[in-house]
């Protein structure tokens, strides 16, 4: 197993340098990111706008280390939040945000994150659309709802991300889906302990469903963030299940992964929106996929001995 691999290196600074620096990378980072500046990323968000697929962006960044980082970070979200309202895109872009990239782990992280990430949230509202806030490690995951909490008292329609490996999230499921709240359900992908996470793909798997029962049932918008072909069959006979109609749920998908299912189910009547990164900072979100998956791997591997 590579994947576990992978999330090792996707800490280590010494690696960092040498795939970021690997004449190869850049052609096989294209795959998963969407270019390194807002430009190229904005014609990406138009070509798939233009088939049928809506989009939430992220701005690739996490694990800062200073005040300024931070403030850097908030300031490209703000010309992103201004791009989307100048193209009109606000109806079919979201944002999506890691709050390390605002500064939740420096000390007193969460008012630090929190008084980072309004004016996105805010400039957001402007343009006509709306942030989720994507989960981090477990360790972060208190603080994450905290700063939702504290958002939606003036932005409700601020959405939260779940995974369905923490044992917690069942629970996590329930209280968000009572609050109406809209909920990004995915498998997780961190290193998480046996203490709070399951960890056979089967176990992760029944999880997902009882989460995605829980969100359907419930008062809020359920966004179903999976590639896996079992939990998009299933979910597409649960939303049936529960009388959900166009409008009332969502299938999401990452940039680069699946793109003929991703419009397969658009053409279906489904809402798909693709999750756009883009950034110079595309190391560890490009480790992640990699450990996610051993094709992935694989074609990282042909392009290092020069196949790509
Ligand atoms: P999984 O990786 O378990 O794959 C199951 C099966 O699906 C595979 O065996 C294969 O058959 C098929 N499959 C998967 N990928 C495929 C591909 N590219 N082509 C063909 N078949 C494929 N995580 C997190 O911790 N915090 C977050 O905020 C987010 N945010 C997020 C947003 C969105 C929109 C998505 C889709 C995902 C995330 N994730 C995430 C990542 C998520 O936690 C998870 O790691 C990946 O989605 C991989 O899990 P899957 O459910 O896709 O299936």
């Amino acid at each position: 197993m590579l994947g576990p691999v992978f999330l090792a290196a996707s800490h280590s600074s010494g690696i960092r340098r040498a795939v970021s620096a690997a004449p190869v990378s850049r052609a096989v980072v294209d795959r998963f990111v969407a270019g390194e500046r807002l430009d190229p990323c904005l014609r990406t968000v138009r070509s798939l706008t233009a088939r049928g697929l809506d989009v939430t962006l992220d701005h690739l960044g996490e694990g800062i280390t200073s005040r300024a980082e931070a403030e850097r970070n908030r300031d490209a979200y703000l010309a992103l939040a201004r791009a989307l309202s100048a193209e009109g895109l606000g109806e079919r872009a979201e944002m999506s945000v890691k709050l390390s990239a605002f500064g939740q782990a420096l000390v007193g992280g969460d008012d630090v994150a929190y008084a980072n990430v309004l004016p996105v949230v805010e400039a957001a509202a402007e343009a006509g659309t709306t942030v989720t806030l994507d989960m981090e490690d477990h360790t972060t995951a208190d603080s994450t709802f905290g700063v939702l909490d504290a958002l939606r008292e003036r932005f409700p329609q601020t959405g939260a991300v779940v995974q369905s490996y923490l044992f917690r999230t069942e629970d996590d499921c329930r209280r968000l889906a009572d609050q109406g709240v809209r909920v990004r359900l995915v498998k997780g992908a961190y290193k998480e302990p046996p203490g709070v996470a399951y960890q056979h793909k089967h176990e992760v798997d029944r999880a997902y469903v009882r989460c995605l029962k829980i969100l359907l049932a419930g008062e809020g918008y359920p966004m179903i963030g999976t590639h896996d072909p079992r939990m998009i069959a299933i979910a597409e006979e649960l939303v049936h299940r529960f009388g959900r109609g166009h409008g009332d749920y969502e299938f999401q998908m990452l940039y680069g992964m699946r793109e003929m299912e991703q419009l397969r189910l658009a053409a279906e009547g489904h809402r798909m929106r693709v999750y756009v990164p883009y950034g110079t900072d595309w190391y560890g979100y490009f480790m992640r996929r990699l450990a996610e998956r051993p094709a992935n791997v694989g074609f990282f591997l042909r392009s290092l001995a020069g196949r790509h």
